[in-house]
């Protein structure tokens, strides 16, 4: 019962609802849903995973994936879509994402998830975007605003640092300041600055030693008063620890729900003084805020095509394979000819989504063998073998026989190989990047048997490609498909489509060469994140070790040629022109990536970093100019002394390229900087000192002519005396500044 036709605002209702009911409202009433305060026509909402696909479960629920789900497409997870670098493309499968939560009543879907790919061992990755935090911040941007169009809510997921599974309730991320704001928050930034999701999701995790569920730091100051949040946090399911240290330090809501655990507390902190009501308030007008967001799309659910939603999957699959390699274009596959033979279990039965909370339960679902023999119906003959069963770690004789047998008598072999859904999923983290043993060795003789090899690999997280890599003509990287996934790859192995996908991530030579290895997954309780910035090709390309496949590579039926760089003052910043022409013989599209390095800094930066893209579709022989804007961002590095982004003046490189190690163009600009100062204190160096704008002058001043400061100066010795704090050097015997002298100096200083 309501005591009023029309909704209440939040204002008023907040001023309604005794203390008891706001308590209540910042704990779920179940696994699903909010809860309601009747009395007033507060709803209870419902929120359910994501982020590629609805899972609403119907029945009983769980957050592990457990129990069935109603039907919904099933995109392709975020390993895949951010393989397409198509910021157009994500808003319109956020779009569609959006219509089925909207249809099914759901106010908000728990996704997407941005965490940075800092191992190849993540047993999540395939549910994260890059290893890179601007190529995951734009495109996850992109999908969170196209869901939001819809009248629904997303979840920014997991804030923050939540980059393994290992302990992933418990381990403390040990990371500096800058790698933090350089590395892991920015695609959270970047997608709370552009797209103001709904709610943010805060990780389970414990940063330097403080859960990610009751960090002011991270929720409040960070994420609201910097980035300008006005959403509402909800926990990761089960994340809360101490309930009331987590409202104060900004998480609004807990879910699933604590059975009154979590609202008693929050009483008895309210009671006890140490919770202050306007805090409690600002959490409860948070969840009001989202119910009075939700009340249009819940009284007005629509309906979505299931059959264009389908064929947004493909699309978005087929923009998500990268096709890494291709040997005297056996690709794409003539129309007509010899016997094709389709190996592998996975041409039959995809592998299309991982494991866990994401888990959907697909419309439809495609599978490549069918969609290549409707493809060349009539025009060429297609044979299968299975060869291997997915999840049996035995080989099994007769189906590698069978095998071996096809792919001897075929033209051309399709090899579908990938990693088992056992190998990567919610909960753990991967043990190697191997392919299974046994697939590897159906590889070997399938190669044996066949010259002409070509390989579809399905797997949500990256695996080695060494050395089997060079035995065989062509792979494709499918990654995790989706439910269209299976059409997607036919249209790309016999052209009716053209590969455009691009690594979102290092494909490394060797797991070994990964910068985390020693650090990851931690142990007795703590991962130190002693890499630094220098996570996937940043580390790679500053180290110049070789890669098995670089960030941002992408092999297309086409080839782009690139020219004319130049470079303009913008209304947004420095504007990056480049022209990019279609040099070969059929449609496609490229990814311009522009990257900024900045060797000349004063702390240690990584070897470059990708600042910008975009994607042009050309016609062959047809030419366009792109234009990349960087804005101040692109060239700043969080200074941990001033705590603040800074832009150090001096040269910059602009590299324009088609993988981090494929740069066609390159030029350069001088940048004034913005004259940070960095502040002193009584024991900063004598050089920091001088080094000052203000302070320098006078400790120059008062050195002059004396001994002090020849040695200060002196080309083999200064360095050591430089280094020495000020305060120091004035008890020396003789130096002309007295130590009294250094507080008066100091505030003029600041
Ligand atoms: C996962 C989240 C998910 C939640 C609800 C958690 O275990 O980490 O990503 O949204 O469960 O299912």
């Amino acid at each position: 019962m309501t005591d009023t036709d029309v909704p209440l605002s939040p204002a008023d209702l907040l001023a309604r609802l005794t203390l008891e009911e706001k308590a209540s409202l910042l704990d779920g009433s179940d696994f699903w849903h909010t809860q309601p305060v009747e009395r007033l026509g507060v709803p209870a909402l419902m929120v359910t995973d994501g982020p590629h696909g609805l899972r609403k479960q119907s029945g009983e629920g769980d957050h592990l994936g457990l129990n069935a789900s109603v039907p919904a497409t099933c995109f392709p997870p975020a390993a895949g879509l951010a393989s397409s670098w198509d910021v157009e493309l994500l808003q319109r499968v956020g779009e569609a994402l959006g219509r089925e939560t909207r249809a099914e009543k759901v106010s908000v879907l728990l996704g997407p998830g941005v965490n940075m790919k800092r191992s190849p061992l993540c047993g999540r990755n395939f549910e994260y975007f890059s290893e890179d935090p601007v190529l995951a911040g734009d495109l996850a941007a992109a999908l969170v605003a196209g869901v939001q169009s819809q009248g629904v809510g997303t979840s920014l997921k997991h804030f923050a640092a939540n980059n393994q599974e290992t302990q992933r309730m418990t381990i403390s991320v040990d990371v500096d300041e800058r790698t933090l704001r350089e590395i892991y928050l920015t695609a959270f930034e970047r997608v709370v600055t552009k797209a103001q999701p709904w709610t943010v999701m805060c990780s389970y995790n414990r940063i330097n030693g403080v859960y990610a569920s009751e960090d002011p730091w991270l929720l409040t100051r960070v994420l609201r008063e910097e980035w300008g949040f006005d959403g509402l946090v909800v926990s990761d399911w089960g994340a809360v620890n101490v309930r009331e240290d987590g409202v104060r330090a900004g998480l609004d809501l807990e879910m699933p729900s604590s059975s009154g655990a979590g609202t008693q507390r929050i009483l008895d902190a309210v009671e006890a003084g140490t919770l202050s009501i306007e805090t409690l308030d600002a959490a409860v007008l948070n969840v009001l805020n989202l119910v009075e967001k939700s009340r249009a799309a819940l009284a007005d659910p629509g309906t979505f095509d299931v059959d264009a939603h389908h064929a947004l999957a493909r699309e978005a699959a087929t923009r998500s394979a990268v096709l890494l390699k291709n040997e005297q274009d056996v690709l794409p596959l003539a129309p007509t000819g010899g016997t094709v033979a389709v190996v592998g279990e996975f041409a039959r039965t995809p592998r299309y989504q991982g494991a866990g909370s994401s888990q959907v339960n697909p419309t439809r679902l495609d599978d490549a063998l069918s969609a290549l023999r409707a493809q060349f119906h009539g025009a060429r003959e297609v044979v299968f073998a299975a060869g291997y069963e997915p999840e049996n770690e035995d080989a099994n004789a007769e189906l590698v026989a069978e095998a071996v047998a096809t792919s001897a008598a075929a033209e051309v072999v399709v090899l579908f190989l990938g990693l088992p859904a056992s190998y990567e999923s919610e909960g753990y983290d991967r043990e190697h990047t191997n392919l299974p043993p046994v697939q590897l060795d159906l590889l070997d003789r399938v190669v044996a048997a066949n010259p002409n090899v070509v390989v579809v690999l399905a797997n949500g997280s990256v695996v080695n490609l060494e050395p089997w890599q060079h035995s065989v003509k062509a792979i494709l990287e499918g990654w995790l498909g989706g439910q269209a996934g299976g059409g997607a790859i036919a249209d790309l192995l016999s052209g009716v489509a053209n590969p455009s996908g691009r690594l979102a991530e290092t494909i490394p030579v060797n797991y070994r060469d990964n910068p985390t290895v020693g650090n990851f997954p931690g142990e007795q309780g703590h991962v130190r994140y002693g890499e630094g910035l220098l996570i996937g090709y940043r580390w790679y390309d500053t180290r110049s070790l070789p890669v098995a496949a670089a960030f941002g590579h992408g092999l297309s039926y086409t080839t782009f040629a690139y020219s004319g760089l130049r470079l303009a003052a913008g209304e947004d910043g420095l504007d990056v022109h480049v022209t990019i022409t279609n040099s070969g013989d059929v449609a496609g599209s490229e990814v311009v990536q522009v990257y900024v390095s900045d060797t000349e800094a004063s702390v240690a930066r990584p070897e470059q970093e990708l600042k910008g893209f975009s994607r042009v579709t050309l016609e062959p022989g047809e030419s366009r100019e792109v234009v990349v804007t960087l804005d101040e961002r692109a060239f700043s590095f969080w200074h941990s002394t001033a705590r603040r982004w800074v832009v150090e003046g001096g040269e910059f490189g602009i590299r324009v390229g088609a993988s981090s190690r494929d740069i066609r163009l390159a030029t350069t600009v001088e940048l004034p900087g913005d004259g940070v100062v960095t502040p002193l204190a009584l024991d900063s160096e004598a050089g920091e000192w001088l080094a000052h704008p203000v302070a320098g002058d006078r400790v120059r001043g008062a050195l002059a002519g004396t001994p002090w400061e020849e040695m200060l100066f002196d080309p083999h010795n200064g360095q050591m005396m430089r280094a020495i704090p000020l305060v120091r050097l004035t008890r020396f015997p003789g130096f002309p500044i007295a130590e009294t002298e250094l507080p008066g100096l100091l505030a003029d200083a600041s």
